[in-house]
């Protein structure tokens, strides 16, 4: 399909795109997101927000690299979408002073598609290879030897008359990005030489991020109404930024233009983000789970089906945060909501079922609702 270098040049390909935006989904949404976003990247390591820890050692490494005059070892980041992976590589070029090439392990189907990069590289440069968990088996082992000896062995001719002929290439500095590091095999993994693993950020963290991208919007806002969106964030900047956007369109429209949180609260209520960052589809799990199921457990095919959704879709887009939030657990039973979304949710959690039978109950009665 298509020629050796299409897609290799340009930004990887948009995830999503053809499906219904989510509002507080951790993925870019199209082309127009990721214009919107690439106007608010930090541009230096000082102005990347949070990650305290990986900033520092990365510093080091650069540093050093650059005090040795040598290229640095090569860099996995790893963590979440939206939590700064495309950021910080781009950070670590424009450090090094080195261009920045980009592509992405599905946009490489073909070994001779990675050669084609490598062998275009100059010495020094930073190649950036965008979810490299999912490179293709041939690309990927042409990689090792390129990360190792920064060399390459391009097959020519099939079959037994096929031939290997090794070239070199320059120096260059890999730098990769997964959401899934432990999909990533182990030889792959070895071969970089710093690993930086991404955390969700706090609220503080967000707040910060907030304020600085609505002074590169041009939008007032004031350090509450900031707090109002980094508190339903998250912990992702990409969900903090989109929201921010909302929020500075509803003040547009409906007020003055400056963001305050009483027009935050106003918008985010508007689009169905609560205060802890759950949208419509948390909360129908939630309430479904507690109101028809009694707080469970009960199975996930079941619980989707309350919803109206599929399983896949509340197990991979709606479960996640709330486990993360402590909202939701995933018991061998099934699923159960927890103390705290019941009280999220303001409904009265029955009493445990053996309490009930043993102490309370007389007619051995759960009380569970709907029973
Ligand atoms: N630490 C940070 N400080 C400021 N903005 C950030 C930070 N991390 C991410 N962002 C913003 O969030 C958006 C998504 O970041 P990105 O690097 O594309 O995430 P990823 O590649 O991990 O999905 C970008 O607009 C970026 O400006
Ligand atoms: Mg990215």
């Amino acid at each position: 399909m298509g020629g050796e270098l299409e897609g290799v040049e340009g930004p990887p390909p948009a995830r999503g795109a053809a499906e219904p935006e989510r509002l507080v989904s951790a993925d870019a949404d199209g082309a127009e997101e990721q214009r919107i976003e690439a106007a608010l990247r930090p541009r230096k390591l000082g102005d990347f927000v949070g990650q305290e820890r990986v900033r520092e050692q990365l510093s080091l490494v650069l540093q050093s690299a650059l005090r040795r005059g040598r290229t640095p070892d090569h860099v996995l980041l790893s963590g979440g979408p939206g939590l700064g992976k495309t950021t910080l590589a781009m950070i670590i070029a424009a450090e090094l002073g080195q261009p920045l090439r980009i592509s992405s392990g599905p946009a490489i189907e073909r070994a001779g598609d990675l050669a084609a990069v490598l062998s275009t590289l100059a010495e020094g440069e930073v190649l950036f290879l965008d979810e490299i968990h999912r490179l293709a088996r041939p690309a990927e082992e042409m990689l090792y030897m390129a990360m190792e000896d920064f060399r390459v062995d391009v097959v020519v001719g099939k079959g037994p008359g096929a031939t290997a002929i090794p070239l070199d290439i320059a120096p260059f500095t890999l730098v990769g990005a997964t959401t899934r590091a432990g999909m990533l095999p182990g030889p792959l993994r070895d071969r970089f030489g710093f690993v930086a693993h991404m955390d969700f950020y706090d609220a503080a963290e967000l707040e910060i991020i907030v304020r600085r991208s609505a002074k590169l919007l041009g939008v007032e806002i004031g350090d509450d109404a900031a707090a109002e969106i980094a508190g339903r964030s998250r912990g992702t900047p990409r969900i903090a930024n989109r929201l921010l956007r909302r929020v500075r369109d509803y003040a547009e429209v409906r007020t003055d233009g400056t963001v305050t949180q009483e027009s935050a609260r106003a918008a985010l209520a508007l689009y169905e983000v609560d205060e802890r960052g759950l949208d419509r589809l948390d909360r129908a799990v939630l309430e479904s789970l507690m109101r028809k199921f009694g707080g469970g457990p009960v199975g996930l095919s079941t619980l989707a089906v309350s919803v109206g959704e599929e399983p896949e879709t509340v197990e991979v887009v709606a479960e996640p945060f709330l486990v993360r939030q402590g909202l939701l657990a995933r018991t061998p039973r099934g699923r159960v909501a927890t103390a705290a979304a019941w009280a999220h949710l303001g409904l009265a959690q029955p009493p445990t079922a053996p309490m009930a039978g043993t102490l309370f109950d007389v007619d051995g009665d759960t009380g569970r609702p709907g029973e």
